[in-house]
């Protein structure tokens, strides 16, 4: 017996998030954030406003002030929140309160389309749940039968849907989501609205008629990704298990004042910056299509999945590569599976977009 024997037999094949942070950065595109932080100004008051946190107490456990803000933005009570340390807690949280297997089943099931989001997977084997995944089309299009069977047929604890999807871009009707969630009552269901600003439909409106479904919301995709603040909408029944599971203190005083002083001051600015970077998004789209050997999947969020010649002959890889040695981050995604040959590209500013443009066709090479 040693302590590898210890480890969590679902956790032992995995390897650790990395994030790869190369010197030299002249334009960062690999991570769906807003590229614009506050300007100069705004900065320095927000500076002054975090002066006066006092840093030797602990942070508001109840983060009050955010909860009554983001409540009254949404239009539901205050307490149908629960705040995360980023959704990524939250995706956590959930799979670590709703892990009791069914009756005769060894493990508890969490369903996803895959290629989706990481953390689902991660989150799932992290608490010894088993995931169920639904691979999507070539297009990146999810079939709702085959999701409706796997439901009826593995009855998961929980779906968690990316609406919009990351790393793909693509939209799957939100209707036929909440739909699902009303024929399976006994499944939770997660409408994760990380890029509804960028294009996505919420479902916030058929809570009351499904005590099943959660929104899941965060600041990080609207400018505020270093604040490392998400929260859920759910009902009571299971705001309550949620809360027993949030460690106390789990956001730091000068995010909760960072973020109720921005959402009071900037959010209508931050909100502008979004909307413009939708208008970056088309003309990148526009502009990656015109090459021959890059397929652009269409996107609903702050992000383009690319492919880059065909899947597996190693373009994708070279062209990351050569993209990095240029200051150009975006993420790769390039290795056996789906994404094969893929790349995703964050839209950045107009500047950092003509930067990627200009050098994209020498980090291309020839044709092959
Ligand atoms: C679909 C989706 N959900 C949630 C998150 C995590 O967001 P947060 O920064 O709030 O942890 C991301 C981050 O990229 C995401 O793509």
């Amino acid at each position: 017996m040693s302590i590898s024997d210890l480890v969590t037999r679902g956790i032992r094949p995995l390897v650790a998030y990395h994030v790869p942070r190369p010197e030299g950065i002249r334009a960062k595109l690999d991570a769906n954030e807003l590229p614009y932080a506050l300007p100069p100004e705004a900065a320095a008051a927000l500076g002054r406003e975090l002066a006066e946190v006092e840093l030797n107490r602990y942070p508001e456990a109840d983060p009050v002030e955010l909860r009554a803000l983001i409540a009254a933005d949404l239009g539901v009570a205050p307490g149908a929140l629960v705040f995360g340390n980023g959704s990524d807690e939250l995706i956590a949280l959930l799979c670590a309160a709703f892990a009791e297997p069914r009756k005769g089943a060894t493990r508890a099931g969490v369903l996803y389309p895959d290629p989706t989001f990481v953390v689902y997977r991660l989150a799932a084997l992290g608490h010894g749940l088993e995931p169920i995944e639904i691979t999507l089309d070539d297009e990146m299009e999810l079939d709702f039968e085959l999701v409706d069977d796997a439901l009826a047929g593995r009855r998961p604890n929980l779906a968690f849907f990316a609406l919009p999807n990351n790393p793909t871009g693509t939209l799957w009707a939100p209707e036929k989501v909440a739909e699902l969630a009303a024929r399976h009552p006994d499944t939770i269901f997660v409408s994760d609205e990380a890029y509804i600003q960028y294009g996505g439909r919420t479902l916030l409106p058929r809570l009351a008629e499904l005590p099943n479904l959660v929104i899941m919301r965060t600041l990080s995709k609207i400018g505020m990704a270093s604040l490392r603040v998400g929260f859920v909408v759910a009902a009571p029944a299971i705001v309550h298990e949620l809360e027993k599971l949030r460690m106390p203190y789990n956001l730091g005083s000068l995010n909760q004042r960072a973020a109720v002083w921005i959402l009071r001051h900037h959010k209508a600015w931050f909100t502008e910056r979004a909307r413009e970077l939708l208008g970056e998004r088309e003309r990148l789209a526009v502009a990656l299509r015109a090459f021959p050997e890059i397929k652009v999947f269409p996107s609903e969020a702050n992000l383009l999945l690319v492919r880059i010649g065909r899947a597996g002959d190693g373009r994708a890889a070279a062209l990351y590569r050569a993209l990095a040695a240029r200051g150009i981050m975006v993420r790769n995604f390039d290795r056996p599976g789906p994404l094969a040959g893929c790349l995703r590209i964050t839209p950045g500013t107009p500047a950092e977009n003509d930067l990627l443009l200009a050098e994209l066709p020498a980090a291309l090479g020839p044709a092959a």
